[in-house]
């Protein structure tokens, strides 16, 4: 049943699988990748039971020893590899460091967006919107270089930020409308990385407020690079981030703004998905887009079989007029939803899921998962999963809602010159 190579995975498995506690203080150290033989995903000894609340390796039981034993040893590493893909990106022994942690505060400072600025060398990230009602939304820088982490100064105050995305020298960031008694209504705001103005890019749609508009994704058509255009996800469940939200006035859609012909259009309905973060591949060829309809079965985790629609990462084709057309599913998620997503300059697509960090390679292997269990402060099944992170240079920042995490990687998982700086 077995072959030879996930015998050979097994035994070096074994070979460095130090489970480790995460520190309790800021630090860091060397951890190891933990093998798991991709070959259980979907193949096991006869008599497996698994939890669906639960994840893969922390969940599922068999009646071989020793499969339990390294499924258990990867359900407290850092980093589970299911292809030496994974595992080349981040060495041996990657250096993995927790950076801040606010858990005592009970600040989820560390949250959403995770939009590396190279020429800055920071990560700009952005704070949980639903904790508005305690701490306004709020966008940290955190520099790479001298490690400071502080409050963006930029020209006027973002609002409710959520995700956001890099374009030739800007950041653009989605913004949630603020609660009804307020007069902020939201929309995508551009902040410029070298004057730290703010700018308001679009906010409405024939008067009507954006539900909460939650990420953005800047493409150029292939065949000209100077015809540019921004997609932007606007999903409902803004009204239930915070108190007083205001109620949605517009299906959910994906909305494309088209600044060369000044044409604001919805381009995907809510026929085909209720949005989430959206990304394109690096060749621009591609939007991968998550379904996160399933956010209302259950939050954190929980069957997919709450909802019809579900957990799954599409990908659509740009046609030539740079409109998402024909759509294949790239992936499933196996707990809770996809929330964040990035794409690396090797075209695999980086999704934050309830069990971490899912890497899938560009065919749609899952190759490797950034395991929450590990990342999150106590983490419990019912613990709200991490909603996103950045790929900056060979730095993966992990936002663990009250902890920022760094991990260093071999490779160069996006360049700073990149098309695809997100
Ligand atoms: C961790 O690995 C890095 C190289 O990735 C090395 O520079 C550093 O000395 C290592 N630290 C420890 C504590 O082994
Ligand atoms: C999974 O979680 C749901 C919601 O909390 C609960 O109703 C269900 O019993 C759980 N299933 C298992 C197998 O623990
Ligand atoms: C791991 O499994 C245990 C039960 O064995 C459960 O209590 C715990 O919540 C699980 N953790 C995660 C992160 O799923
Ligand atoms: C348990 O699984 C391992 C790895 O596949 C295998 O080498 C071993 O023979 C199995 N043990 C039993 C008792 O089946
Ligand atoms: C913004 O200004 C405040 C007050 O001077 C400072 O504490 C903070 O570090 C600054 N933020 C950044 C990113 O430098
Ligand atoms: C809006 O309502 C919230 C909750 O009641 C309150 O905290 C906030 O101060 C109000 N804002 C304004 C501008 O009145
Ligand atoms: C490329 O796109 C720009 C911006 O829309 C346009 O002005 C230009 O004419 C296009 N070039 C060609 C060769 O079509
Ligand atoms: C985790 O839980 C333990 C036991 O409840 C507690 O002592 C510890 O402070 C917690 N750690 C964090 C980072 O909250
Ligand atoms: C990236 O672009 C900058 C500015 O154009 C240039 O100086 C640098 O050499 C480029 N770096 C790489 C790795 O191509």
């Amino acid at each position: 049943m077995k072959s030879s190579s996930t015998l050979a995975l097994l035994a070096s498995a074994s070979a460095y699988a130090t489970p480790l506690t995460a520190p309790s203080d800021t630090g860091s150290h060397n951890a190891s990748v933990v093998f798991v033989p991709y070959e259980y995903t979907y193949l096991l000894p006869e008599t497996f039971s698994s939890n669906v609340n639960y994840t893969f390796v922390n969940g599922t039981h068999t009646s071989n020893a020793s499969i339990n034993s390294l499924l258990q040893t990867a359900a407290k590493s850092p980093l589970i590899a299911y292809d030496t893909e994974f595992s080349n990106i981040f060495g041996s022994k990657p250096e993995i460091q927790l950076v801040q942690d606010r858990t005592t505060q009970n600040d989820r400072f560390a949250f959403e967006a995770g939009v590396w600025v190279p020429e800055r060398n920071e990560v700009w990230f952005a704070s949980a919107v639903s904790q508005a009602d305690v701490r306004p939304g709020t966008v940290y820088v955190y520099n790479l270089d001298s490690g400071h982490i502080g409050p963006l100064n930029s020209s006027s105050k973002v609002h409710n930020p959520d995700g956001g995305y890099y374009f030739e020298g800007k950041v653009y960031f989605a913004s949630y409308p603020g609660p009804a008694n307020e007069t902020y209504r939201g929309g995508v705001i551009s902040v410029d990385v070298h004057t730290l103005q703010v700018e308001t890019v679009v906010n409405n749609y024939f008067g009507l407020h954006f539900n909460g508009v939650d990420d953005i994704v800047w493409v150029y058509n292939p065949a000209n690079r100077s015809e540019k255009y921004m997609f932007f996800t606007d999903l409902k469940y803004a009204q239930q981030a915070y108190p007083n939200a205001p109620p949605p006035m517009l299906p959910s859609s994906i909305y494309r703004w088209d600044p060369q012909n000044e044409i604001l259009r919805p381009v995907v309905s809510r026929n085909d998905l209720e949005p989430n973060g959206i990304r394109v591949s690096p060749d621009m060829k591609t939007l991968y887009i998550p379904d996160s309809s399933s956010i209302y079965g259950t939050l954190a985790t929980g069957p997919a079989t709450d909802s019809w629609l579900g957990p799954f990462i599409y990908a659509y084709k740009l046609d030539e007029d740079m409109l998402p057309s024909s759509r294949t599913m790239f992936g499933q998620v196996r707990q809770g939803l996809a929330d964040g997503i990035h794409v690396d300059d090797k075209g695999r697509v980086w999704t934050a899921e309830s069990e971490g960090v899912v890497c899938r390679n560009s065919k749609g292997k899952v190759i490797g998962v950034v395991n929450s269990q590990y990342f999150e402060a106590n983490k419990t099944a019912e613990a709200l999963p991490i909603a996103n992170f950045a790929l900056a240079g060979n730095t993966l920042v992990v936002l663990a809602n009250t902890r920022l995490w760094t991990i260093k990687t071999e490779e160069i998982l996006v360049g700073r010159n990149s098309t695809i700086v997100n």
